[in-house]
């Protein structure tokens, strides 16, 4: 019995939660097929992302990181954002995905190759992370949350949005409900701020404050 407790304890530590999600990742075929979805010049109107950008209260001469950036989807809205004296960090853990993105060639932003537990961001140096579509992609949420936490400078933000679970048309691709995923982070140093639709009955925007340890 003790042995069965043990097993199972070890199979968890080591459990990537997004596996499903990820599946379509794993190969190049597969990632130049969503690295299309993401740049489909129609996805503004479903993405809305000037909302979104307005919604993370971005202040001129600002640096934030966009977690999970993909082919760099959101970093004109960013860079705009900040503003000359700004400055974005776009992160991914995909080579092929950051290669896209460079060749956009947007102001006052650094592209970073993070690992699945660690953005590589510079420590206390980010005013507002964003992760878009991403955080039900973390295989490693606990791990992911440290690194950004410590990325983050202090009482600074991070603005989650994601799909409603009840919402997704893929079944078992959005792993956890909205109010599943607020306590998860806040269990790992964050307290949530606001929590409301993004785009009506698909995406929710979570924003949460970095706690004091
Ligand atoms: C659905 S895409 C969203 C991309 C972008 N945020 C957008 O909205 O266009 C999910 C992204 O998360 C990235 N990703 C998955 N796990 C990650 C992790 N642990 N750290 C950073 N990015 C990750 C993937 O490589 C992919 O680019």
């Amino acid at each position: 019995m003790k042995i069965f407790a043990v097993l199972i304890l070890t199979v968890t530590a080591w459990a990537q939660v997004a596996d499903n999600a990820n599946k379509s990742y794993k190969t190049k075929e597969g990632r130049d097929k969503i690295a299309a979805t993401l740049d489909d010049p129609h996805r503004d109107g479903k993405q809305k992302p000037a909302e979104l950008v307005a919604a993370m209260q971005i202040k001129p001469g600002m640096t934030v990181a966009d977690i999970g950036t993909g082919t760099g989807y959101m970093l004109p809205f960013l860079s705009e954002a900040v503003g000359p004296s700004g400055r974005v960090f776009g992160e991914d853990i995909q080579t092929d995905f950051l290669d896209r993105a460079k060749t956009k060639h947007i102001p006052n932003v650094t592209l970073i190759l993070g690992t699945e537990t660690d953005p590589k961001l510079p420590q206390n140096s980010v005013d507002i992370a964003l992760a878009l579509d991403v955080y039900h992609h973390f295989d490693y949420p606990d791990k992911m949350l440290a690194a950004i936490r410590d990325a983050l400078k202090p009482g600074a933000h991070l603005v989650v949005v994601d799909f409603y679970k009840s919402a997704s048309p893929t079944p078992g691709h959005i792993r956890a409900e909205r109010d599943e995923v607020a306590s998860e982070i806040e269990r790992n140093g964050f307290h949530l701020l606001s929590k409301r639709d993004h785009t009506p009955k698909s995406q929710y925007i979570l924003t949460f404050e970095k706690t004091k340890q």
